[in-house]
């Protein structure tokens, strides 16, 4: 299982870091247009492996796309994060443009690859994969789901406060501050609706925490974040070379599923060998549906500026 994760910055180099430090693929490529910049993070993420334990090679390049061929799984993660005060939205002007260039560079070179992206303004980045290139619609899948529910379970677990591991919940729609339609009414501790021990401002607060999770660490880091995205995207990279046929909640391209039509947008997939293997319709309720329109709606928007 060879994996490439293009951009070396903090996302893509944790993208590494924890697919390797789990053990199931034999090689990660970490790409990068600096100098020397994707080697460094490469020999540096190697000399912990006798000490965390793992076998993945990780080799970094600089912008030799013949180095990432035959990649079973490509991570786009290149094109610049936000800052503080700044919607991923805005980034759409510089990392179109980046994005385009390197799902092609990929593709060029690993023409069966399943492509994960990660770039903002992720769903608006998904679509234009799907639009500039071939790629049938299972193998193109963004990530944003993933890193919102796990966001979410967090702060569920704080209002709860009780251990992550009892808590369960997804996060729906579109990756932006407005755009995530975080389930509540579905959300669980161990099996038990998270509405009997928890409010409705309480749960409105968590919704609203969860929505701002990525805006609340830029502003603290003064960049956006990379640990739970890293960890993130490291799951769905498992979930496909392992098989597992895990469900998460992912940017895929919608066909009529829940009303909407050549959008990608956050919905529960089940992710196995052939990438997106089943896109999951989930009976919505009346309020759900609507915060699920306006999503679209607001990713719709993003699109049009391509
Ligand atoms: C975040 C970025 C990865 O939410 O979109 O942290």
């Amino acid at each position: 299982m060879k994996v490439t994760v293009v951009g070396a910055g903090a996302v893509g180099a944790s993208c590494a870091e924890y697919i390797a430090i789990k053990n199931f693929a034999s090689e990660v490529v970490l790409l990068d247009i600096k100098e020397g910049f994707a080697e460094g993070k490469a020999m540096d993420l190697m000399q912990t492996a006798s000490l965390n334990g793992f076998d993945t090679k990780i080799t970094g390049v600089t912008n030799d796309y013949s180095k990432t061929a035959d990649s079973d799984i490509c991570v786009i993660t290149s094109g610049i994060p936000r800052k503080p005060g700044m919607t991923r939205e805005e980034l759409i002007g510089i990392n179109a443009g980046i994005v385009k260039d390197v799902s092609s560079n990929l593709i060029k070179n690993s023409p069966n690859t399943i492509i994960i992206v990660v770039s903002n303004p992720m769903d608006t980045m998904t679509y234009l994969v799907h639009k500039s290139t071939d790629l049938p619609k299972h193998r193109i899948i963004g990530m944003g789901g993933a890193l919102d529910s796990a966001r979410f379970k967090y702060r569920l677990a704080e209002a709860l406060e009780a251990p992550i591991s009892d808590v369960d919940g997804m996060v729906i729609g579109g990756h932006s501050d407005t755009g995530m339609v975080p389930l509540t009414r579905l959300a669980t501790r161990n099996s038990v609706p998270v509405s009997e021990f928890l409010s409705e401002d309480r749960l409105n607060q968590v919704m609203e925490e969860t929505k701002v999770g990525g805006a609340t660490l830029t502003k603290l880091l003064g960049t956006s974040a990379w640990y739970a995205p890293g960890a993130a995207v490291s799951g769905l990279v498992q979930a496909i070379a392992c098989d597992q046929k895990k469900m998460f909640p992912c940017s895929v391209l919608l066909e009529g599923e829940y009303g909407l039509n050549d959008i990608c947008i956050g919905a529960p997939v089940i992710l196995g060998r052939n990438g997106i293997e089943k896109i999951v319709e989930i009976e919505l309720n009346d309020a759900e549906k609507a915060h699920m329109q306006e999503s679209a709606e607001g990713v719709r928007k993003t699109n049009d500026l391509l």
